[in-house]
């Protein structure tokens, strides 16, 4: 009878039977008779052990002789080693070759070090390794989580287009399309399409990817980065903010429910994450410039923060490092922010929003506000910022036929993988980045 076909991860299942697994060769040691082949499947990895007198002298042979990320299937009985790292091994009866990989033509990515820009080149074969596969196991289990939470409560999901005729987000970062006679750009936010979708059903969001043409190269911009964002009519900036820390919340929760053993083999310290639980501290704007200037006069940062300006990273990094959940600073100038913005009723120059910046100098994650409801205002607003009024005539009738306060905010996904497994760059949260000077493979 042949044995069942299982994963790694499932083979505790099978302590003391014969199982058949599929998979690559990861690496290969030998030891006087004893073989230890080291094989993985996309579950995890699983140390396999061969003595020479105990299978034909072909297998033996054949094994001693694979190369790293041959293809194989495997036969052996799993046996509990507590020393193992996923606690089991495999004493392997049979191992079947489906295609070794030739030594002329050798796999290039070693388990030695190598730079970064050799491993991107090389990321159709980077994903394979252990630490790239826990990541990628860890972002789609975010993604789950997040369309769980909002379906869950209500919201619904509602695809706003890639193509778009106008700028959301500022023009500054537009990637144009040719889309026949007319101009296109690929989608910044799908933000304006889903309020009126929001109008329609209440409370829904979007989830896909969006585009941003940023020329500037540091470790939390990609060009094409995954948006989550929820919309709800009749919500206020109070409401957002705990909509923002409950679901940030329910997503760490979620990896440390079940992608623990990810985390660990991405070497996250989560008793950090085992902090983050809503309320989270929320900061004004002013408050957050007080901070910024008494860091400048303790020495703790360079330049001194004016008020009225846009917090760059640096500034992101220092307020987010003075607590250990992440802290939302609302009510920023109008003026540093995008057009569609309500602004306060106390002071008109500030604008009702919020950026939830993470933990651990990982800087903002969400970026939100309140709409603006009054049809007059946002005319002038959107000729303030130089913006075509012709491209958004669909959008002002939705502050003419049945107006309501409505808010809403986008989550970028890479941001929050890179902050909960504790990654230097956002590179590596996605399986192809698409980066300034990045488009291969
Ligand atoms: O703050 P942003 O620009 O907000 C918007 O686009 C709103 N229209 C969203 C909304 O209210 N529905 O972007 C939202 C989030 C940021 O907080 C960040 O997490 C992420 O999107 N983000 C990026 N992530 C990776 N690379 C980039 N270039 C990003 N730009 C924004
Ligand atoms: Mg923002």
């Amino acid at each position: 009878m042949p044995s069942p076909v299982t994963t790694i991860s499932e083979i505790g299942k099978y302590e003391g039977q014969s199982v058949t697994i599929r998979g690559w060769l990861y690496n290969l040691r030998e030891s006087g008779k004893l073989l230890f082949p080291q094989f993985r499947d996309g579950t995890g990895v699983i140390q396999g052990v061969i003595a020479k007198n105990a299978v034909p002298a072909e297998i033996f042979d054949s094994v001693k002789a694979l190369t790293q990320e041959s293809s194989v299937i495997v036969d052996g009985k799993v046996r509990a080693d507590k020393r193992a790292p996923g606690g089991y091994e495999l004493d392997v009866s049979n191992v079947q070759v489906i295609q070794r990989v030739s030594e002329n033509d050798s796999y290039p990515i070693s388990l030695k070090e190598h730079g970064v820009d050799f491993l991107m080149e090389h990321r159709h074969l980077w994903v394979r390794t252990p630490r790239q596969a826990a990541i990628l196991r860890v972002r789609a289990e975010i993604i789950k989580a997040a369309r769980d939470f909002l379906d869950e409560r209500g919201f619904v999901l509602t695809d706003p287009p890639i193509l778009t005729p106008a700028a959301c987000e500022g023009t500054t970062t537009l990637f144009p399309v040719d889309y026949f006679d007319e101009q296109a750009f690929l989608t910044q936010s799908g933000q304006l399409y889903i309020e009126a979708t929001a109008m329609a059903l209440g409370k829904v969001y979007s989830f896909g990817p969006t585009f941003r043409a940023e020329k500037s190269k540091t470790r939390r911009h990609l060009t094409e980065f995954w948006m989550v964002e929820p919309e709800v009519a009749f919500a206020t900036l109070d409401d957002l903010m705990e909509l923002a820390e409950t679901f940030i919340s329910f997503l760490v929760k979620r990896c440390l429910e079940k992608r623990r053993a990810d985390l660990q083999i991405i070497g996250r310290d989560v008793s950090k994450l085992e902090k983050v639980q809503a309320p989270f501290p929320r900061i004004s704007y002013d408050e957050a410039v007080k901070m910024l200037q008494e860091a400048h006069t303790k020495g703790a940062l360079e330049t001194n923060f004016e008020w009225g300006g846009d917090l760059g990273s640096p500034d992101e990094t220092y307020i987010s490092s003075q607590f250990d959940k992440p802290v939302m600073v609302h009510r920023y100038p109008a003026k540093v922010k995008a057009f569609y913005m309500e602004p306060d009723p106390q002071r008109a120059e500030l604008a009702l929003c919020v950026d939830v910046l993470a933990p651990e100098g990982y800087g903002e994650i969400i970026g939100g506000s309140q709409r603006t409801a009054s049809y007059d205002l946002l005319v002038q607003r959107i000729h303030e910022h130089g913006l075509p009024e012709e491209a958004f005539k669909w959008y002002l009738d939705l502050r003419k036929y049945g107006s309501v306060p409505h808010s809403g905010f986008g989550m970028g996904i890479e941001r929050v993988v890179a902050w909960i497994c504790g990654l230097e760059h956002v590179r590596e949260t996605i399986p192809f980045p698409r980066m300034l000077y990045r488009l291969y493979p």
